[in-house]
């Protein structure tokens, strides 16, 4: 079992970049936490404080209830497994695997066994023999995850695993990591900074941005309930569409304003927005959230710009006020570039954020 606990960590490096600002985080036993941000917030210098590859800064590492933050990386009982994934190229796949199985002295019976069970769930089992330079990327990649698996951590830490991987394998690897953890309940960490890949995965998500913490959800959470425009701007393919509008009280009457279209809203939405003070907002609409009504109704009317099928659905671009904004259709909607469409939002599902703070409201 392993629960693992960051308090106020941080890092900076050379005493002048940020690598970490500041971490809080508490990852429950079995569960599998990925952290998702774009490139240089931090994911892999908080995945290597936790490793004990990096010093902290600041801040204290508990695993299952002992701090480990100045613990050697050999006594913590955590894998690693890195983006490049550094298997050694004159040994073969076996040794690959054994090495550290050697290194603790276990007989070498049970370091077949243990290299032949791993091998088994990473679907490398026949090819124990060959070395490294042998093996496509995809294969030498399990094998690097066959070895981290071997010395059966309490926590399994994974640094962008798949990203020398081609579009399929990844799509191929990351439903297959996700059976491995199934089997194995190691507690894991994974890192990505492709959104997809985390909403698919993950028990919960980190969002992070700059070396801190913006969200910690379910796939769920952050996407229905993102907790600020860089979150909602972040998941989902296509983003959410973002429209800055203005909130108004005309007699009883409350109304969301922007120059192309006036917006009635629910009773309880207006008292959230009016108690937040605020007059200047950003409106949040999801793609698949823009309802396509018949030319002429809802209270939305442009052009289409470009159309892209994706087979199961279209995303349909369109600009309205100068900007483009794209929007899912259904497949069966024969659209051309030009054609006039109107469209309504589905009420149920607006976002709306603070102009100033980006904040959710
Ligand atoms: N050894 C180092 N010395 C100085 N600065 C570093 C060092 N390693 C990382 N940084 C800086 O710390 C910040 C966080 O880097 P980090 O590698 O943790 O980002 P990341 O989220 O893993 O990015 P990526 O998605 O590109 O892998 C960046 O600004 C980076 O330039
Ligand atoms: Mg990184």
């Amino acid at each position: 079992m392993a629960v693992l606990q960051l308090d106020d960590i941080a890092k900076k490096y050379n005493r002048k970049v940020w690598g970490v600002r500041k971490m809080d985080l508490e990852v429950e036993d079995k569960e599998f936490i990925v952290f998702l941000g774009p490139s240089g917030c931090g994911k892999t210098t908080c995945m290597r404080m936790i490793a004990g590859l990096e010093e902290t800064t600041r801040g204290t590492i508990t695993l299952n209830g002992r701090d480990i933050t100045d613990l050697a990386p050999r006594d913590r009982n955590i894998s690693m497994v890195f983006q490049n994934y550094a298997i050694w190229p004159h040994m073969t796949v076996f040794d690959n695997i054994a090495f550290s199985l050697k290194l603790k002295k276990m007989s070498s019976v049970d370091i077949k066994k243990t290299v032949e069970e791993v091998a088994g769930m990473v679907k490398i089992g026949e090819l124990l023999k060959r070395f490294p330079g042998q093996m496509s990327g995809g294969q030498q990649q399990r094998v690097a995850l066959a070895r981290a698996l071997a010395v059966k951590p309490k926590l399994f830490l994974m640094d962008e695993p798949l990203s020398n991987l081609d579009a399929k394998l990844r799509v191929v690897m990351r439903t297959e990591l996700k059976a491995i953890h199934q089997k194995t309940g190691a507690t894991s960490i994974f890192v990505t900074h492709d959104q997809s890949e985390a909403m698919s995965m993950a028990d919960r998500i980190v969002i992070m941005k700059d070396g801190e913490i913006i969200q910690v959800g379910t796939p769920d959470d952050v996407y229905f309930r993102s907790a600020d425009m860089f979150v909602a701007g972040f998941i989902g393919t296509p983003p959410t569409n973002f429209f800055s509008v203005e909130f108004r009280k005309e007699g009883g009457q409350v109304m969301i304003s922007h120059p192309k279209f006036q917006l009635d809203i629910g009773e309880e939405e207006a008292e959230r927005i009016a108690k937040a003070g605020v007059s200047e907002l950003v409106l949040g609409v999801r793609p698949e959230d823009f309802i396509l009504v018949s030319e002429g109704k809802g209270i939305l009317h442009t052009q289409v710009l470009v159309v892209e099928p994706q087979g199961s659905h279209q995303v349909v671009a369109v600009e309205i006020d100068d900007q483009i904004y794209k929007i899912i259709v259904d497949s069966d909607q024969h659209l051309r570039p030009g054609d006039p469409v109107s469209f309504d939002f589905d009420r149920s599902r607006l976002h709306f954020f603070n102009k100033e703070t980006e904040k959710r409201i």
